[in-house]
């Protein structure tokens, strides 16, 4: 491609949810290296202020986000000094998702913190590009109905972008199944007595990505898998019967799909999150030069095998919840959520996350998750009594 056209090409108006996350820096190193293809309008930071800061001088948005009223009072005066805009407070996603200048919204915020602002970028029509796994396990079914408003929705999650790669071109109808490969985090392998005593550090050392520490806890328990399996139920309309999931420890192939006549397409790239980043950002189109080369000479194996749901009962509760319906995804993410903070702050022992899930599970009555209040109040109700849980044992 020459130069000139480069320069005549329809710039993107970008809005980055959370771009002071893992997600959020790598989305702008995708931008930095196609500058000229991006108006960076808006980010979002929660408590990184130094970080949003350096984003603001370097990208220039019109507008930015702080969801910590307190780092947003910090920065007020410098922003202003900057001209640039300033939103604050829980409702600034959903402020920046609805920006009129925005056409394209990347979410990747953590949590179900995040739905609110998904709903709001497709119900406005805008192109969505979804790190925020949370907002689908929350809210699959407003997630979908608000995409019938017009909008456009791209997965960013790898394995997601795998699938999304492998069904271009092809029709739903003739999936027979979609396989999401798994890591298997740092304890692929072990047993739950091996378990017992897993710190902090020891459940952030994930062998093959490098993420933000609630995904790299989900990573180690499998939640994260578990949540994954519900993000592509919604995602490409698949029953859950139909999603299987294969450990795979070198994170080459990000997902594959087969389909009826016995065929099976995969995805394949050295893990970089830059890459199914890029492609979000870029689709329909394909941008070069890559962030990672993938030399599968060097790579030499590839590996597949069986996950142990006994030791990681967090997916098997992951299907439970998604064959429950209703609010039960919303209610088993509320619980992890909560479960993940309280070890990472060494108040639940790691086993402890996936028994408490279970026993919130357990006692979830599911209503219909027509809207989005009675998601948060399940929400609500849910985080208190996963907290009273976590009280109870004790740290244990
Ligand atoms: N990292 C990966 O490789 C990866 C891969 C696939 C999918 N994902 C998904 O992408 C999402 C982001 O993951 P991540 O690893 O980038 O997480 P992260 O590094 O922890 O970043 C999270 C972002 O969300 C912001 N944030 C946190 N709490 C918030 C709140 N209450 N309100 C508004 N913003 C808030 C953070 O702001 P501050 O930093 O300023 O506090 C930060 O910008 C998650 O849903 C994750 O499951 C991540």
């Amino acid at each position: 491609m020459s130069a000139t056209h480069i320069e005549n090409v329809e710039r993107k108006n970008l809005v980055i949810l959370g771009s002071t996350g893992s997600i959020g820096r790598q989305a702008l190193e995708v931008v930095e290296a196609h500058r000229e293809r991006f108006s960076v309008v808006g980010l979002s930071a929660h408590s990184r202020g130094d970080v949003l800061m350096e984003q603001v001088r370097l990208f220039k948005p019109k507008v930015v986000g702080i969801s910590d009223r307190e780092v947003a009072d910090s920065l007020r005066e410098t922003l202003k000094d900057l001209g640039v805009e300033l939103f604050t407070g829980e409702d600034c996603l959903c402020e920046l998702s609805s920006l009129e200048e925005a056409d394209l919204v990347l979410n990747a915020v953590v949590g179900s913190v995040g739905l609110p602002a998904t709903l709001e970028a497709l119900r406005r029509g805008k192109t969505l590009a979804l790190a925020n796994k949370e907002s689908l396990v929350a809210g699959g079914e407003l997630v979908m109905k608000a995409l019938e408003k017009g909008g456009k929705l791209l997965p960013v999650d790898s394995e997601h972008s795998a699938i999304f790669q492998c069904l271009q071109g092809e029709e739903v109808t003739g999936v027979e199944r979609i396989i999401l490969t798994a890591s298997g985090g740092p304890f692929l392998g072990k047993t739950r007595e091996e378990l017992k005593e897993v710190t902090v550090e020891q459940a952030l050392a994930h062998p093959t990505w490098k993420m933000g520490r609630k995904i790299t806890v989900d990573s180690a328990t499998l939640m994260n898998k578990g949540l994954e399996v519900i993000e592509a139920h919604f995602l490409f309309g698949v029953e859950y019967q139909k999603i299987k999931v294969l450990a795979h420890p070198q994170s080459v192939v990000h997902s594959m799909v087969e389909f009826k006549d016995g065929s099976i397409k995969a995805q394949l790239s050295l893990p970089d999150m830059r890459i199914p980043i890029a492609y979000a950002l870029s689709y329909p189109e394909r941008w070069g030069p890559p962030f990672t080369t993938t030399d599968l000479e060097r790579i030499g194996e590839l590996t597949f095998g069986k996950v142990d749901l006994e030791t990681f009962k967090c997916l098997n509760l992951a299907y439970q919840a998604g064959f429950m319906g209703g609010t039960a995804t919303a209610a088993l993410n509320a619980a992890n959520e909560v479960a993940v903070e309280a070890f990472l702050q060494g108040r639940l022992s790691f086993l402890g996350i996936g028994d408490t899930v279970e026993r919130v599970l357990d006692q979830h009555h599911p209503e219909k998750a027509e809207d989005l209040n009675t998601i948060i109040e399940v929400e609500k109700e849910v985080k208190e009594k996963t907290r009273l849980l976590i009280e109870d044992r004790g740290g244990g």
